[in-house]
């Protein structure tokens, strides 16, 4: 296994329309092992393969308290949302130092595959609703800080640019 860097917003990568998966073989089973490992390393409860630079539709969450409980989408179709909104404090591993309110359905339905090509249904609600919405966001190449104000937007911007910056000027 292997740990995958993250890119950091405003990357233009993030903002890239994943395809479907379309086999899922060992290379995707690979990429999965990775992307988990990555997660879990850098402490977050969810990763798409667009913030690894992967542009197909496949994400990695993992909401439960210990940690042990990882949940492999590939392909996700949403089948019902609900009417009903919630709004959350929203964080992403490509937006380090942030976080900002972001409204969701508080309930959605969806259907994808498992690591080994077997079709599930979820019905999530709470965090794991949440964290399924804001990651699918990433595969049609959306992050959470597009739904902030421009003013909040924009100094996220800045301070990640000028850090993205100093870490280049430390590494020369
Ligand atoms: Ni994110």
């Amino acid at each position: 296994m292997a740990l995958l860097n993250i890119l950091t917003y405003p990357d233009p990568r993030l903002n890239k329309v994943a395809k479907p998966v379309a086999n899922i073989d060992a290379r995707i089973r690979t990429l999965v092992a990775d992307m988990i490992e990555t997660m879990y390393e850098a402490k977050g409860v969810g990763l798409a393969a667009t913030q690894v630079d992967v542009h197909e539709r496949l994400l990695v969450m993992d909401v439960s308290e210990e940690h042990d409980e990882p949940l492999v989408v590939i392909n996700p179709r949403v089948v019902w949302q609900s009417e009903e909104m919630v709004v959350n404090d929203e964080g992403c591993l490509s937006v380090p130092g942030f976080s900002g309110d972001v409204e969701r359905h508080a309930e959605i339905h969806i259907e994808f595959e498992n690591e080994i090509g077997d079709t599930h249904k979820l019905e999530a609600t709470e965090l794991l609703a949440v964290c399924i919405q804001h990651e699918m966001d990433h595969l049609i190449g959306k992050v959470y800080v597009e739904y902030l104000s421009p003013l909040k937007r924009g100094r996220i911007k800045t301070k990640l640019i000028k850090e993205a910056k100093e870490a280049l000027k430390d590494n020369a």
